[in-house]
């Protein structure tokens, strides 16, 4: 499963792609707001800064403003995967740019006959909100299981973009399922290394060493 980070904050960023666990980047307005960055300008730096997809927003809502706006986007780099809504423009958007060439990520999708649309329509990557379901006490896990079961039944190439990812289980359960790729926010790819065991292990390690005055260098 790859594993892209969802967030604009670069040095955030930075630190997960040093230790290698950065596939690619989402970003979406409520992101870009937190970073307090020109939306093009802080994309553009998350492009020079990593190797993959990079997720940037359009925030019109017909077709014709997510043309010129994920025109305007991809010019930044040919890592652009240019998100899109999905809605009814929305799709028509994503048919435009895939026939195009350009990677789309279809967003904010909540069921499986949104996701089948999707990939009808030539997305590169459809994403499923999990965490937003299960806040509703709905299981986003079987949004996931759904998209999985109808895409490998008929060989769709659209890759499953596990998303709204709110804890390290998320992670885990995403990657059971075969998700293609899961975006988190860094604090949960960082909580992915944590276990109390680890740690109370840890801890006994470091008191017999002291102990016996182990010395390694
Ligand atoms: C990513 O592409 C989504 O925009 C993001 O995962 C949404 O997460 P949230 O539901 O925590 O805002």
């Amino acid at each position: 499963m790859k594993f892209f980070v969802d967030t604009a904050d670069i040095d955030a960023i930075r630190e997960l792609n040093d230790m290698g666990f950065v596939d690619g980047v989402t970003t979406n307005p409520s992101l870009i707001k937190k970073s307090g960055r020109d939306i093009l300008e802080v994309i553009k730096e998350i492009c020079d800064l990593v190797d993959g997809p990079v997720s940037g927003e359009v925030v019109a809502t017909d077709y014709e403003g997510m043309i010129a706006e994920g025109n305007k986007l991809a010019e930044i780099s040919d890592q652009i995967a240019i998100k899109v809504p999905l809605t009814i423009d929305g799709l028509k958007a994503c048919k435009t740019f895939s026939e195009e060439g350009k990677m789309v990520n279809v967003t904010l999708c909540f069921s499986a006959n949104q996701a089948l649309l999707a990939a009808k329509a030539g997305a590169t990557f459809i994403s499923p909100f999990i965490g937003r379901l299960d806040d509703l006490n709905l299981d986003g896990m079987d949004l996931i299981e759904d998209i999985r079961t109808i895409y490998d039944n008929y060989g769709f190439d659209t890759q499953i973009l596990a998303a709204s990812i709110r804890s390290a289980n998320h992670m885990s359960d995403a990657a059971k399922i075969g998700a293609d790729v899961a975006t988190a926010p860094p604090a949960v790819i960082k909580a992915m290394a944590n276990h109390v065991l680890t740690d109370k292990g840890l801890a006994q390690f470091v008191q017999d060493a002291k102990d016996a005055d182990i010395k390694i260098v």
